[in-house]
């Protein structure tokens, strides 16, 4: 069989683990040709490919990013994007496709398993924040990533006394921030899915300062969002897939706090950091689970569907509900955070 693969949307630690794992099972056990979509849904409604095998994996395991190239191309907003893409498949002789990406890059596969093209899913997202999936790889470095730099930002805060916003990813849900904040030993963390109150924030801020510990760390996720009507914020400019480009609440919140309790605050933003660089053990392990599964699935005529975590599992789900809703934080985990708030 001759398969396809892509990696879209945001890069992610583990993409190349997965694709090791298709490449591999695929060539090895199925006796496949494997063929590379370059840059998401770009390279399929432009025609990049690559011929890929198990020689092209060499080394890429504890690799970060992909090395297929990622967009945020989205084919249903081009001319003829849906139908270029289809051009492409049968070009390049490709039967299926395994397409690895969050919300929107499966959404287009979603849509295009609708009009009839082969295609399996494999759910990517740092943000953990898909609900067919109890975890996404690429979370467990990011959270890493977080939690290494706040132990740094705990030395340096107490040793001058100043309260530390710390701004990390997480678009619509706050898992990277409610996780990092725990184990990182937070004053506080502000998530999308609780509108804050700058003046509770201060409260706690001072109350912690008042008894001694003049110095805080404060997780923001780039998402939260304050109160309507209590502190102002800026809008930002929006992609392809219409989510706006965020960044920018931490700075915000850390001058509101130094302007309203008058400690010396100051924001930092972990940004891309959290992306890049080596996958984690266990975001290795998923990565690979996954791409096994996937391949499989391509075998057992699977289409339509996505592969996912459930209860230690990896099962198959339909690709529709993979992308049906976004996986908030869960209420009783936001809870235990807050026992430490303050
Ligand atoms: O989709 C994952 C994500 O990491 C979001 O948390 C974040 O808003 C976005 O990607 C940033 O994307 P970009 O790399 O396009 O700036």
């Amino acid at each position: 069989m001759r398969v396809g693969m892509l990696t879209g949307g945001g890069d992610c630690p583990g993409l190349n683990a997965v694709m090791r794992a298709v490449v591999r099972k695929g060539q090895v056990h199925y006796g496949d040709e494997m063929v590379g979509i370059q840059d998401g849904w770009r390279g399929a409604v432009e025609n990049q490919v690559v011929e890929l095998s198990v020689e092209s994996f060499r080394g890429t395991l504890p690799r970060g990013g992909t090395i297929l190239g990622s967009s945020r191309t989205n084919p249903y907003k081009l001319d003829d994007g849906p139908e270029r893409v289809k051009a492409t498949l049968a070009d390049n002789g490709i039967e299926a496709l395994v397409a690895i990406g969050g919300e929107d890059t499966l959404g287009v596969a979603a849509r295009l398993a609708d009009e009839g093209v082969a295609v399996v899913g494999v759910p990517k997202t740092i943000d953990n924040d898909l609900s067919a999936t109890e975890l996404t790889f690429g979370f467990d470095t990011a959270v890493q990533v977080c939690v290494d730099a706040i132990d740094r930002l705990h030395t340096t805060a107490e040793s001058h006394h100043r309260v530390m916003v710390v701004e990390v990813m997480g678009r619509n849900a706050g898992h990277i921030a409610l996780w990092s904040a725990i184990a990182g030993g937070a004053t506080m963390v502000l998530v999308p899915e609780r509108p804050f109150d700058i003046d509770e924030v201060c409260r706690v801020i001072r109350h912690r300062h008042v008894r001694g510990r003049w110095a805080s760390i404060v997780v923001v996720a780039e998402g939260a969002l304050p109160i309507e009507g209590t502190m102002a914020t800026t809008s930002a400019e929006v992609d392809a897939f219409g989510h706006a480009r965020l960044g920018g609440i931490g700075a915000e919140v850390a001058s509101a706090i130094e302007e309203r309790t008058g400690y010396e605050t100051r924001a930092i933003v972990l940004g891309h950091i959290q992306r890049g660089g080596t996958p984690t053990a266990f975001d290795r392990v998923l990565a690979t689970r996954f791409g096994i599964a996937a391949i499989d699935a391509v075998h057992d005529g699977a289409f339509a569907t996505m592969v996912a975590l459930r209860a230690g599992d990896i099962v198959r789900v339909p690709l529709s509900a993979g992308t049906a809703e976004i996986k908030l934080i869960d209420p009783a985990l936001y809870d235990v955070a807050s026992v430490f708030f303050g």
